[in-house]
């Protein structure tokens, strides 16, 4: 039986404002909380127990947990204060019910990706390795971990965002999930933050540990922007992205309770929550309207995400925008590329909407 850890402590304050009531993992992504898509990719790997490390609005994961009956055993363990990627390992480690030798699966916890993990974990047993990390290729690795390796698989380094164009060695980032060998999660310092990224893998290549890398170049995505995360949501929708929570893909994706209008279209993979009530001629294309929210009549949502509650008055044009719980935006309104609005926050009516046309 292998045992795993998904980290979910973090404050997703790339997503912000949705994150202010809600932790990243928690966010509703084609129909369900996205750790749902990973416990269940996990499960369906063999995974039999996972530790959720938490910190971060705790009791979200917890009332969550309670309920769902997702086939695979969940314990909850809560740092009291952030302990940083490595830390919340080490802090999970009390958990585990492994022995010292036995793999445990570590799960970044806003990765979407097609990763063989059971391949993983074999290739983990069969080289003997202290550590094995997934890689994949990106085409910009510079928000990520750059994990260089040798013909062999052999981790060199690990230089984690990097900052000078020099330390740009490879094209082969960190992609959120690892093996470690129990005993080594022994090893990390208990009682105080450490990042498993700038502490823990240096470390371990610089005492000699045998750190490998498995390249897969299948779908992988970190949903931690707005603009990974409305992409993520899409794939799943669309069934470009694997995983076992979602039941059925399509052009779209809409939830028991809601009213969509006869005149309106929701396409592009758009994924719209429970009691939503989407009104004559309105377009929502590409984008993710969490549970209650009302996009009234004629407004286009593009590439967007409306958070629980929140209403898009009449003819507005929403472009790549983030629109916070509960918040309302007056008719006529045009927001576009990055703008973010803050929970309950009301934007009054304008006169007149100006053409971008020109
Ligand atoms: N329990 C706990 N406690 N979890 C935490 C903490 C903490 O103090 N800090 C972060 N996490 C969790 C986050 O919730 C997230 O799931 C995961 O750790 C990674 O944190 P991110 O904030 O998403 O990191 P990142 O995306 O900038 O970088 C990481 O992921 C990249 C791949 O997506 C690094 O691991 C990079 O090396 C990697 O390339
Ligand atoms: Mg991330």
């Amino acid at each position: 039986m292998t045992e795993a850890v998904l980290l979910v402590g973090g404050q997703g304050t790339r997503l912000r404002p949705l994150t202010v009531n809600t932790p990243k993992p928690m966010l509703p992504v084609a129909g369900v909380p996205f750790t749902v898509h990973q416990i269940t990719r996990a499960r369906d790997a063999g995974v039999r127990r996972i530790v959720l490390a938490t910190s971060y609005r705790a009791e979200v994961f917890a009332e969550f947990i309670e309920d769902a009956d997702l086939g695979i055993e969940v314990v909850i363990a809560t740092e009291e204060e952030p302990l940083g990627t490595g830390g919340a390992i080490r802090h999970a480690l009390a958990h585990l019910e492994s022995g010292p030798d036995d793999p445990v699966l570590i799960f970044n916890g806003d990765v979407l990706s097609g990763l063989d993990i059971s391949g993983l974990v074999e290739a983990h047993v069969r080289s003997g390795s202290d550590v094995t990390l997934y890689l994949t290729p990106v085409d910009d690795p510079r928000a990520y971990g750059l994990v260089p390796i040798d013909a062999d698989g052999r981790v060199q380094a690990f230089l984690e965002k990097p900052s000078t164009p020099e330390e740009i060695i490879t094209d082969l980032i960190n992609a959120g999930c690892y093996v470690f060998k129990r005993s080594v999660i022994e090893q990390i310092p208990t009682g105080r933050v450490v990042s498993v990224e700038r502490e823990t893998f240096p470390g371990l290549l610089a005492s000699g540990a045998q750190v490998r890398g498995v390249v897969d170049e299948g779908y992988w995505l970190d949903l931690g922007t707005p603009l990974a995360f409305v992409q993520g949501s899409k794939d799943l929708v669309l069934g470009h992205a694997p995983s076992p929570a979602v039941i059925q893909t399509g052009d779209s994706l809409i939830l028991s309770g809601s009213h969509i209008a006869d005149s309106a279209c929701v396409e592009g993979g758009s994924s719209i929550g429970r009691d939503v009530v989407i009104e004559a001629d309105a377009n929502i294309d590409g984008s993710v309207v969490f549970d209650r929210a009302v996009i009234e009549q004629g407004a286009q949502v593009v590439g967007s995400i409306i958070g629980v509650g929140a209403r898009i008055g009449a003819g507005c044009e929403l472009h790549g925008v983030v629109v916070g719980d509960g918040a309302v935006i007056g008719a006529r309104n045009e927001l576009r590329d990055g703008a973010r609005v803050w929970p309950d926050i009301e934007l009054p009516p304008t006169a007149i909407r100006y053409s971008t046309d020109s």
